[in-house]
Parts: C-alpha cells; sequence; structure tokens
C-alpha cells in the first residue's frame, strides 16, 4: 500500500483547548495549523505565539499553511521556531525561491501553495526548491466548504511534474477532504492530505485519521 500523509486541520478544532485537541489525533503524520491575516484571505486564526505553544504541546510535526500578505518576511520565523514544513502561497510572496531557501536554512521543509485559480505550469520551474506542492481544493480562507473536483487535473498535473521531474516533493491537498472525496484525490496523485472538519467534526478524531487513511491508500 501507498505511503500517505494525513494531516488534520485544527482550524475546525476548539481553539480553546489545542493542547487537547492535538491529543485527540495522535497518529496523524503531520498537524496542520492554518495561519490567517485577514489580509491575504478575508479570515484571520491565528500566528507564531500559537505556533509556538503548539510546538511545546505535541510531538506531532506542525505543518504551517500560510494564508498572508508577504510571507518572505514571516514565514521564516515558523521554520526557526521549528515547524516541520512551512508553506506559503505562490500568490502572496515577491521571491518564492528566496523564501524556499530560507525556510530550508532554518531547518524546515518549505511548501508551496497555489490557490484554485493558479496555473502550476506558471510554477512548475522553480518547484526543485520545494519539499511539498500544496493544491488548494478550495478558495483558502474557511473550513467546511466542498472539495472543487475541477482540481483533479491539476493534482494529477503536480503528480506528473514531480515523477517526471524526480522531485522528492509531498503533493498534498486541502479543503473539502473527506470519506467521499479523498479517493479522487489519492487516485489523482496526491499523497497528503488535510482534513479540518471531517476529522475534528467527527466523534472520535484519531478513528477518522485511520479511516481516511485506509482509504487514500487503497
Ligand atoms: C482553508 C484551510 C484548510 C481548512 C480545511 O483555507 O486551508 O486547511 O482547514 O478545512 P476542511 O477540511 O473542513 O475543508
Ligand atoms: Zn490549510
Amino acid at each position: 500500500s501507498k505511503n500517505v500523509l494525513i494531516a488534520p486541520s485544527i482550524l475546525s478544532a476548539d481553539f480553546a483547548k489545542l493542547g487537547v485537541e492535538a491529543e485527540s489525533v495522535r497518529g496523524a503524520d503531520w498537524l496542520h495549523v492554518d495561519v490567517m491575516d485577514n489580509h491575504f484571505v478575508p479570515n484571520l486564526t491565528l500566528g507564531l505565539p500559537v505556533v509556538k505553544s503548539l510546538l511545546a504541546a505535541t510531538d506531532i510535526p506542525l505543518d504551517c499553511h500560510l494564508m498572508i500578505d508577504d510571507p518572505d518576511r514571516w514565514a521564516p520565523a515558523y521554520a526557526e521556531a521549528g515547524a516541520y514544513n512551512v508553506t506559503f502561497h505562490a500568490e502572496a510572496a515577491s521571491n518564492a525561491v528566496a523564501t524556499a531557501k530560507n525556510l530550508r536554512a532554518a531547518g524546515a521543509k518549505a511548501g508551496l501553495a497555489l490557490k484554485p485559480g493558479t496555473s502550476l505550469a506558471d510554477w512548475a520551474e522553480i518547484l526543485p526548491h520545494f519539499d511539498t506542492l500544496l493544491v488548494m481544493t478550495v478558495e483558502p480562507g474557511f473550513g467546511g466548504q466542498s472539495f472543487i473536483s475541477e482540481m483533479v487535473p491539476k493534482i494529477a498535473l503536480a503528480r506528473h511534474l514531480v515523477d517526471t521531474g524526480h522531485l522528492t516533493i509531498v503533493v498534498q491537498v486541502d479543503g473539502g477532504i473527506a470519506a467521499h472525496t479523498i479517493e479522487a484525490a489519492a487516485e489523482a496523485g496526491a499523497d497528503c492530505f488535510v482534513a479540518g472538519s471531517a476529522v475534528f467534526g467527527a466523534q472520535n478524531p484519531a478513528l477518522a485519521v485511520a479511516q481516511l487513511r485506509q482509504i487514500a491508500q487503497a
């Protein structure tokens, strides 16, 4: 069976008890942390102080998804704090390659995120500077939206570029991932799956993680 990564998004967790919520998804590969600044997206979540507290509260590697303006300026601090992977948006970056290099120099994996309307072909050339490619399957900003199935060919293109380029990049999908959508994303070639409402909205979040993993691995 394929090796897949499941990354529960704490955007759908109870922000008043994030340490407990992290405990509830034991067995997850990455803990996905959505940083929003109310400028790049019309929503405000959390930033570096909360990420630092989470780092101290869980052993699960943190996957920080920065939906913020000027990631060139702000992203490296998340790497320096100890985040395992730091993903920023291509649309917001002034110099994506330089920022990726800064993230790696600070000891983190570097991720490039693309909104649904952003062409992957336009960014293909710089993929070797990255460890993670995040294909957004909803418009960034909110949890609980529906998977945009028109993104399936984009996921397949991501897989194609990674395989033919012999790149060691995780192809991640984020948005509307649940038991009924994860199979299409996995078949198209994604190997890392972010899920917020499908995990933290479940009675048993750890079981939801295991079930998503089972479907994606099939
Ligand atoms: C949306 C965030 C997602 C969000 C996904 O902007 O990037 O990580 O938490 O939530 P679900 O899985 O509910 O679509
Ligand atoms: Zn996210």
